[in-house]
């Protein structure tokens, strides 16, 4: 073979020209892929369980603010304080007493009562003994005089207090029903409630939360508006306008059986529209919406309903038997305990 150098030449400048055309096409191609990657819209995580939103009020800046509006909230909405609602608010709190399952006798906390409309409600045609609960002196006040004026001072109780601690106010394991109605998202500590929850709950009992749940845009690019909104109310209303995927994480985390989550099923024809929010706004100037031009609706109304297993060795195994698993983990037991 001839290897003069004159004839290898040629060949080396071929090569090396073709290593760099590829090296050339590798570059453009990874560059490409970056500017992909940087470009690709954002998309909703629902694994990021952290609330975007800033909480920054305690739950006795809430108390302040129901101190300063409850007669406002009253002069708009009347005495149930819920903007999801039926025209007639008896038929809400009927289906919110079924939805929770509310028993003859069952031993029940309102977590937020307001002034008490719907736990005088519920004693009265759910024959159920009340524990309420607000953190607001004027509510307690004002809840105080209504359940005498109804004569039902042995049936409710009354109460001052932070539902974020309920294991400070109510002895373990004592409640069949602990529900919230529009008042769990006030809380800045979500997870903090839902773990005394679980601990004032007696096994076997329920928890509901009817509330606002923060959207999942159904196109990427509106969730900055959803956000902006939710925002918005947050600051109006000292709200922290759950994530539904972090409660869920966090009950399921506890133990707790998700028993249903559902929409709010009420009969067009009884709804009310939601236009008393918007009553409020304009009585109040609170959480006034500036324009209704490109506003997106930044929230669902869902009801949550909860269970606390029941785990009694000696009566056999949970209704719930996967839950027995958990039991065993949490708790280091034995096939042979269940
Ligand atoms: C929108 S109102 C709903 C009132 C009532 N559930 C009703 O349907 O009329 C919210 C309620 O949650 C109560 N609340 C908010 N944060 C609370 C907390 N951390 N502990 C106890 N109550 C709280 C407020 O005091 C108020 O009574």
């Amino acid at each position: 073979m001839n290897n003069h150098p004159s004839k290898l030449l040629p060949t080396l400048i071929a090569l090396f020209t073709a290593l760099l055309s590829a090296a050339a096409v590798y570059v453009g191609w990874h560059r490409r892929k970056k500017q992909n990657r940087q470009h690709k819209p954002e998309q909703p995580d629902h694994t990021n369980l952290t609330n975007a939103n800033e909480v920054n009020y305690t739950a006795q800046d809430v108390g302040q603010f129901y101190d300063q509006y409850t007669d406002k909230f009253l002069q708009v909405y009347g005495k149930v304080i819920q903007a999801f609602r039926t025209k007639e608010v008896h038929k809400l709190l009927d289906y919110e007493a079924q939805s929770m399952g509310l028993m003859p006798q069952n031993y029940v906390l309102d977590a937020g009562c307001g002034v008490c409309a719907p736990a005088i409600y519920f004693a009265q045609n759910y024959h159920v003994q009340i524990e309420a609960l607000t953190i607001s002196e004027v509510q307690a006040v004002m809840a105080t005089a209504a359940v005498a004026e109804a004569g039902l001072e042995d049936k409710i109780k009354v109460t001052t207090g932070d539902f974020q601690q309920l294991n400070q106010i109510y002895p373990a394991g004592v409640f069949d029903v602990v529900y919230f109605l529009e008042s769990f998202g006030h809380a800045p500590n979500q997870a903090a409630v839902l773990q005394s929850v679980w601990q004032v709950l007696k096994p076997g009992g329920v928890l509901y939360i009817k509330d606002l749940f923060k959207k999942v845009a159904p196109l990427p690019q509106l969730q900055p508006q959803i956000d902006a909104e939710i925002t918005k109310i947050n600051q109006a209303y000292h709200y922290n306008v759950p994530n539904l995927y972090h409660i869920l994480d966090q009950a399921r985390k506890l133990g707790f059986v998700v028993m249903s989550l559902k929409t709010i099923d009420i009969p067009l024809e009884d709804f009310e529209n939601l236009t008393i929010s918007n009553d409020f706004q304009e009585l109040t100037g609170v959480g006034k919406i500036a324009g209704w031009d490109g506003y997106i609706f930044p929230i669902d109304f869902f009801e949550l309903k909860c269970y606390k297993p029941l785990h009694e060795p000696d009566k056999g195994l949970s209704r719930y038997f996967l839950q027995n698993l958990f039991y065993l983990q949490v708790q280091h037991k034995k096939i042979s305990d269940l």
